[in-house]
Formats: C-alpha cells, structure tokens, sequence
C-alpha cells in the first residue's frame, strides 16, 4: 500500500475572527475546529498526522493532548505555502503522498478524504485538489483552467480579476500532494501577491510550469468543504452541525421538544425516552440517562445524571453527578464536585456545592450546602446553611444518616450531626450534635402580655383600640 501522511495547517492567527484566540481553538458545538479536522482525518489509515501550530501554540497542544499527532512550529505565520515549507525537514525525505488539510473546515467528512486520497492513486497526478462550485465563492480562492479544462493555477480572492472572480470553482484547502514533488514545487514560490504570504495555492502554477499533472475532483456537497474564517460562518456551520446532532439524538430515541431551541455539544450522551424541553444547554461530557426529563432554560456542563431523573426548570449543574429518580429544581445550582444519590430532592433556590447527599435525602427549598457530607433519609429544611468559610479556610459539614435539620438553621462549620439527631428550626449551630439527640441553639422566647398597646400614641386612632365612633349625619 502507498504509504499517506496528513498535514493539518493549523498555526495562523485568523484575523477575521477578531479575536484574542486562535481561530483553530473556536468550537462548533463544543469542539475545536481543528480538532473536527483531525476527527475526519485521523480515520484514515495513515502512516503519520502532523499539526502545523504556532498562534497560540500552548492551548492548540493541548487539544491534542491525549491523541498521537506530531507538531511542527510555526514561529513566523507567512503564509499557508511557508506553514507547509516549515514541514519540510519533517517530511521532505518521505515517499508517498501527502494529504493537506486546512485546520478551519469542520464539516469535512473523512468520506470525501478518502475518496480524494483514492482519485489521487488513481491519477498518478502530482497533485489533485479538492474543488467544489459554490453559488457564492466570495473569499476562496478560484481554480483557474485552460480552454481543455486542465488545471493551471489557483487565484486569491484578493489577487484576482473581476473575470477570475466570476469563476463558481473554488480551492476547498485540501490537497493531495506527491511529497517529492511538493517541497521541489515550494522552492520555487514567492511572496509577490497581495497580502506578501507564501500561498500554497502558488504550488499549483509552479507544478503545472515544471510539467507536472495536476488533477482535480470536485466534492459532490460543497457545503462540508466550507471554512470558517469569520463568526459569522462560525455560526452557519455551527447551527448545521447542532441540527444533525440533534436529529441523531431524536433518532436514537430522545425527544426534542423545540430543536431550534435546544444546544447539544457533540461530546454529550442522552439515553432514550429522554425528554429535553427548550432553550436547555448540554455541554461537555454530560451524560443523561433514560427516562429523564430536562425542563426548560436548563444548563447542564459536564453533568452526569442516572435514569429517571428529573431536572426542573432553570436548574444550572456543573461537574456534579445525579442519581436515579432524584428531582433537581426549578431554580436550583448544583455546583461542582457534587454527588446526588438516588431518590434525592433537591428544590428551588438550593445551592450545593462539593458535597454528597446519601441516597433519599432532600433539600427541597432555600439553601446553601457547601463542603458536607450527608448522609441518607436526611431532611434539611429551608433556608438551611451550610457556614463552610472561616473566611480562610473552607470547613466541612457532617450531617449522619437520619438527621433533621429545622428550618433556618446554620450548621457552622467544621460540624458533625449524629445519626438521627435534631436541629431546632432557627438554631445556629457551632458545636458538634450527638447521635439521636435535639440540638437547640437560639434565644429564648420572651412575651410581653399588652406591650403593643402601652405604646399607643394619644388621639390617634390604631387598630388596637375600638375604632372611633361614625359621625352623625
Ligand atoms: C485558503 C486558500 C484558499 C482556499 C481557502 C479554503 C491559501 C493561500 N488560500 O484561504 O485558496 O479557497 O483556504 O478555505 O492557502 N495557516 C497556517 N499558517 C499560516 C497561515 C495559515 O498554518 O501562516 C493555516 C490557518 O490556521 C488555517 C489554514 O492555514 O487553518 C488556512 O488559512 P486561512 O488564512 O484561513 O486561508 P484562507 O484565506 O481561507
Ligand atoms: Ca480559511
């Protein structure tokens, strides 16, 4: 078999995006677009990926952390011909082809990369480009070909005249190249154009000058060659490819109530006889058991949730895990590093963070639980808190199996309450509760008998005397 090695270009800056990030690092439904480009591209049976990095080289490493890739450094960004002449010690000695890929199109397939590899086996071509005819070819560069209708060059937008701009081809940034031939044919490119780069697309009119074949295949669907270059087509794609994910996801079973409303990352998994209302947010590894019901305007990032749960409306969790049967909100923030056992209910204007609650316990209205660790068949009522901060360290809060928390309590912290013990509605609570024990920390109740009226204001009529007589008519 010829031997196939990928070059994905991923070092420039992306000025159209405005920003302070590196266009490659921009997500489509949660992920990067160069690493939807390495998706597709990493399928195919190669013999070595490379990633062309340099703008912000550190993060765009670190998406490929856990994948087998080789990094080139681009230090200076001149041009996407400079990105693959920085390649050339890497892969200049290589025979086989070359597979060229633009870190900025996240729908390609690895369908239409295989096809492209195959057609270039088959041409025995130099080079065979991927084109595709797009009704609007503003801002690609055109591919240019003789009367016969080979091949002769490929023109910048910017470098092109109103004729050549007429042209509907356009260059998708794939390319197939014969190595040997490739960084020979890059010798020999300048930067004499309009924006003083080193365009690879140049590479096409010094092959075909030194004789070479160029070949080209067309791409059947134009729309999965688009790149991204601007938010604005960051968007475009991105509302195409949430669409297909939440078809997939309906057609493994999930109801989608509103889909033009409702945002899932590629990365998050949703069992059947699930059912997600509209405007929920699913992000990151979150992962949504069966038979569970995601109300309205949720926010759910890398959450985990068992079968049979059910998240009210509004209801924001973060790195927390659910399990079965429990009930999360409306109006509840289930922070990070929080662990909900089954049968649990925790209701609105709850707020926890890093805690466990044991299997059957509920928090059901107003409260803050921070640092504890409770246990199961625990009750906790509302306005409970949690005092975890000594305002320099953060204290934990045990609270046993059984226990009972009277409303508006604080539980100060570090704080153990025993197995089935008591706290009195209202008590603060700073020293430890033994099991089975009442807990009651709060000031006596005093009642002053007729206080209210002794403090009346002479003449002046007050619902605690009679009322003043009608006068006569
Ligand atoms: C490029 C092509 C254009 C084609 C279009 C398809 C050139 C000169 N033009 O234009 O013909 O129609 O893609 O989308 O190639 N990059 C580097 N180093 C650099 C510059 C760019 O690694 O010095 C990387 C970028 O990170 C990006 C890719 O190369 O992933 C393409 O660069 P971009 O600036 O987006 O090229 P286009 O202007 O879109
Ligand atoms: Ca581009």
């Amino acid at each position: 078999m010829e031997e196939l090695r990928i070059l994905i270009l991923a070092a420039g800056k992306g000025t159209r995006m405005r920003s302070e990030k590196a266009k490659v690092l921009h997500t489509v439904c949660g992920v990067p677009l160069v690493m939807c480009v390495y998706n597709s591209a990493a399928k195919l049976p190669n013999q070595g990926l490379y990633v062309v990095v340099g703008e912000g080289i550190d993060e765009v490493k670190q998406v490929f952390s856990d994948r087998e890739v080789f990094f080139i450094h681009q230090a200076k960004q001149l041009g996407t011909g400079h990105a693959v002449m920085t390649a050339a010690e890497q892969l200049r000695s290589h025979s086989g082809s070359l597979l060229v890929l633009n870190g900025d199109m996240p729908l390609v397939s690895t369908a239409i990369l295989k096809r492209l590899a195959d057609f270039h086996k088959e041409a025995a071509a130099a080079v065979t480009l991927l084109t595709a005819r797009l009704e609007n070819p503003y801002g690609y560069g055109r591919v240019v070909r003789t009367v016969t209708g080979e091949i002769s060059k490929i023109v910048e937008e910017r470098d092109a005249s109103d004729l050549q701009r007429a042209i509907l081809e356009i260059n998708t940034g794939v390319y197939c190249f014969k190595i040997g031939t490739l960084f020979e044919a890059l010798d020999k490119i300048s930067t004499q154009n309009a924006q003083n780069e080193y365009y690879l697309t140049d590479v096409i009119s010094v092959l075909t000058a030194m004789g070479q074949p160029v070949a080209g295949m067309v791409a059947p669907d134009p729309d999965e060659v688009l790149g991204v270059n601007t938010r604005y087509e960051l968007a475009t794609i991105e509302a195409r490819v949430r669409a297909s994910i939440l078809k997939g996801l309906m057609e493994s079973g999930v109801t989608i109530i509103d889909p033009a409303a409702t945002y899932i990352d590629a990365t998050v998994n949703i069992k059947s006889d699930t059912v997600i209302y509209p405007n929920c947010i699913l992000e990151k590894s979150t992962r949504i058991g069966s038979h569970c019901t995601i109300h309205a305007a949720s926010h759910l990032v890398n959450a985990q949730t068992a079968d049979y749960v059910t998240v009210r409306e509004s209801t924001v969790i973060t790195d927390s895990t659910i399990g079965e049967y429990s009930t999360v909100g409306p109006f509840a923030h289930v922070r990070e590093h929080t662990c909900i056992g089954s049968h649990c209910r925790v209701g609105n204007f709850v707020e926890i963070k890093k805690s466990v609650l044991g299997n059957d316990t509920k928090a059901a209205h107003l409260a803050y639980i921070g640092d504890a660790e409770i246990g199961e068949h625990v009750n906790i009522g509302a306005g409970t808190i949690t005092c975890n901060y000594d305002g320099v360290h953060k204290n934990k809060t045990i609270i046993e199996d059984g226990v009972f928390i009277g409303s508006d309590s604080q539980l100060v912290a570090p704080v153990r309450i025993g197995k089935g013990a008591y706290v009195a509605a209202g008590s603060t609570i700073t020293e430890d509760i033994p099991a089975f024990s009442l807990g009651i920390a709060r000031g006596r109740q005093v009642v002053k008998e007729g206080w209210a009226q002794s403090r009346q204001k002479p003449n002046k009529p007050s619902i605690h005397s009679d009322p003043p007589a009608k006068p006569d008519k």
